[in-house]
């Protein structure tokens, strides 16, 4: 009984891997942009930009890539491990990991995105240090484990524990700030499709992020892109991996709730 059952899942281990091989998971072929109302950045991205995003070698954003599926194998730390070591050869193996950050974390009491739960790993389970919230070493794990997701729905679970904090991610979202006094929703609830100075609005989607901003010259994280469009309208911007930007996270990443990921798309 026992065989058997390690048998189903070594079968489900190599199918799951063998489906990465194939590229049936992570290919930017056939992926579809819009779920119901929802439209990603991509339908208001200009189409040479689009072309870049879709060829995976103009596509700066698979730089990250690369470099992220080292660090997974890369042995640091007290405890002499990698994250493949317990994980095995692609993040692929934890299953849709790109798609359901934030989780409500019970030890925290409160949600915990992706590159938090990448330092909890690396410090709890490696004894390394943790990495800076914006550094390179940090987008390109992300994007790594965010790409293995690719083409895949967005699904976050706003369920039980997670009530409260998506609520206050909704607050946030729905409020009125800086000096321009607006909220996200002024922008990306009533005015997608319009222009702001040169600016074609979109729905503001996370499902791309992090995103190689040919602005930044980079990648950067989605709290990045949060402290942009709240210093656009000269409102205090929060810390990277704050509470604040953390529940907000949680609440864009359920309005984008069947969109695509798409790490790393390319954005203006
Ligand atoms: C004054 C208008 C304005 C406000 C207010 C605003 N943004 Fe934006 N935002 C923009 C512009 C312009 C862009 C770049 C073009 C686009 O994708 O809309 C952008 C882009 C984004 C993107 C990237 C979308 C993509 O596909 O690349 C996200 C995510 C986003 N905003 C989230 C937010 C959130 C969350 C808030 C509230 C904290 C917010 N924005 C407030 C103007 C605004
Ligand atoms: C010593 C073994 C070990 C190492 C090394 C390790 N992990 Fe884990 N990881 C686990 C175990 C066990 C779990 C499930 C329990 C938990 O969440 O702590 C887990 C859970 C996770 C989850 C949550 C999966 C989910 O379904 O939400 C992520 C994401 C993750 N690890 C990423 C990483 C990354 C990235 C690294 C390398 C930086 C890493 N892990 C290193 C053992 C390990």
């Amino acid at each position: 009984m026992k065989k058997h059952f390690q048998g189903i899942l070594m079968g489900a281990a190599v199918a799951v891997a063998l489906s990465g091989f194939a590229g049936i998971a992570n290919s930017a072929e056939k992926m579809v942009y819009k779920s119901g109302d929802r439209s990603s950045g991509y339908t208001f991205t200009a189409k040479e930009t689009n072309a870049m995003q879709d060829d995976d070698i103009a596509n700066p954003g698979f730089l990250y890539v690369d470099d992220g599926e080292a660090l997974w194998n890369k042995v640091d730390g007290k405890a002499g491990k990698s994250c493949a070591t317990c994980h095995g050869v692609e993040s692929a193996l934890l299953t849709d990991v790109g798609t359901r950050y934030p989780v409500y974390n019970a030890k925290l009491g409160k949600m915990q995105n992706l590159e938090q739960k990448i330092n909890q790993e690396r410090d709890e389970k490696m004894g390394a240090k943790p990495y800076k919230y914006e550094s390179g070493s940090m987008l390109s794990l992300t994007i790594y484990m965010k790409n293995q997701s690719r083409g895949k729905p967005m699904n976050v679970s706003i369920d039980g524990p997670v009530v409260p904090f998506f609520e206050a991610g909704k607050k946030f979202y729905n409020q009125r700030r800086g000096q321009l006094d607006m909220s996200c929703a002024n922008c990306h609830v009533d005015n997608p499709g319009n222009m702001i100075r040169a600016n074609l609005l979109s729905q503001g989607q996370p499902n791309g992020f992090p995103a190689y901003r040919l602005k930044w010259q980079k990648a950067g994280s989605l709290h990045r892109r949060f402290r942009g469009c709240n210093k656009n309208i000269r409102a205090k911007p929060y810390g990277y991996g704050s509470d604040e930007y953390v529940n907000l996270e949680l609440y864009i990443s359920w309005r984008a709730r069947g969109l695509p990921v798409e790490s790393p798309s390319v954005r203006m």
